[in-house]
């Protein structure tokens, strides 16, 4: 097997990409260096989140006009959404360096106690996946959230002493993907708090277009179109599809992205019509063949589909869920009559089928839903 086939199935494979992700923020060299050229380097020129991004646009505003750090910025949402896109902005924005660590890399409060000892005035500090963090670095973060203070611990053992360290002003900018596990003394600590949802296609269309062009990919509007309504309602999942859609079309087709290569790529890559993966695909068939539609709690059905609970719960999820295709119930996650008609299965008799709607899946519900 060559590298580039092994690769291939790695991202074609949203299950082994997403934990990898959690382990490193970027996901392998390749996918880093890409995603740092697709992102976009201003509010102005970022597409989607119209009410985060009016909302950060004016943070970052009055703080400017005050000539002060502006609050702390807690992003959440599901991964490939923006969020490290939008830290990046922040210190754009207010024209000030970035510090970028993530809550993995934070253990121990000493590992904090140095980033936080070496800011400068103003400077941003990117914590991403911020509900990772040991206890004792988040006791000491909202600390020097609220005090810009630190108490730095010298010496060890009984003749240790904290020795209090005033700190300039800076602004965390917190993301995570699951809001609800941050405690809330931390929580409280950011002054706004911007959820991202997923994109709707117009949005995904103009990224697509945009990436295209920086890729210098030739594209035509019904390619785009096809990607972007297969995308998951995630710009990362879009920008993926289009350079495998750029691959099939340089390798069997015209070399153009257009529907036709649009078609067979996605198909090759296990990307159905309604934009579901294969970890998607393998939830639901869990949920109906094995468990005839649920209630099931969702780590029985993370064993079943041989996965993290963590990726089932922020990977697959909240998408299947905000599309109605799986419904949350006390007693476990349920198969909607969506996904069985999506499965082209029949549901058994006596199931307890739900009916309804997709539903608006607001973020600050995600990771407050347990089993
Ligand atoms: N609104 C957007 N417009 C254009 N590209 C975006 C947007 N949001 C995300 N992306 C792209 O998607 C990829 C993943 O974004 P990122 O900020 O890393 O997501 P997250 O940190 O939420 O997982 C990046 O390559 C970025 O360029
Ligand atoms: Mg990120």
């Amino acid at each position: 097997m060559t590298e580039g086939f092994r690769s291939e199935i790695r991202e074609s494979d949203g299950s082994l990409e997403a934990t990898a992700r959690v382990v490193d923020a970027g996901g392998d060299d390749d996918e880093r260096i890409v995603e740092a050229a697709l992102r976009p380097k201003r509010l102005a020129e970022f597409p989607g989140q119209p009410r985060v991004r009016d909302q950060l646009g004016l943070v970052l505003r009055a703080a400017k006009q005050r000539g002060s750090t502006p609050d702390h910025v807690l992003l959440s949402g599901p991964p490939g959404l923006g969020k490290t896109t939008l830290a990046m902005i922040v210190a754009a924005e207010i024209e000030r360096p970035i510090r970028v660590t993530s809550g993995p890399a934070i253990q121990h409060a000493g590992d904090l106690a140095a980033v936080l000892s070496s800011l400068d005035e103003g400077e941003v500090l990117f914590l991403d996946e911020i509900h990772r963090m040991s206890r004792a670095a988040e006791e000491m973060l909202y600390l020097a959230m609220e005090d810009f203070r630190v108490d730095v611990i010298v010496g060890k053992g009984p003749g240790a002493t904290a020795i209090p360290l005033e700190l300039p002003p800076f602004t965390v900018v917190g993301a995570t993907t699951r809001a609800g596990l941050l405690p809330a003394p931390l929580r409280d600590r950011f002054g706004f708090t911007g959820h991202l949802d997923y994109y709707d296609a117009a949005d995904l269309e103009t990224i697509l277009h945009r990436s295209a062009r920086l890729l210098g990919v030739d594209a035509d509007g019904e390619g785009i179109a096809e990607i972007a309504g297969r995308s998951r309602g995630t710009p990362r999942i879009a920008n993926r599809l289009l350079r495998r859609v750029r691959d099939w079309a340089q390798v069997h087709g015209s070399g153009r992205v257009d529907q036709v290569a649009a078609l067979a790529a996605l198909r090759l890559f296990d990307v159905d019509a309604a934009g579901l993966d294969r970890l998607d695909r393998a939830v639901l068939e869990a949920l109906c063949r094995r468990f005839a539609g649920g209630p099931v709690g969702l780590s029985t059905l993370a064993v079943a589909v041989g996965e993290e609970t963590d990726t089932v719960e922020t990977v697959a999820e909240p998408y299947l869920v905000r599309e109605g295709f799986m419904v949350r119930t006390p007693r476990g996650r349920a198969a909607t009559r969506r996904a069985w008609e999506h499965l082209n299965l029949t549901p058994p008799v006596g199931s307890t089928t739900q009916d309804v709607l997709p539903l608006d899946d607001g973020p600050g519900r995600l990771g407050s839903a347990t089993d």
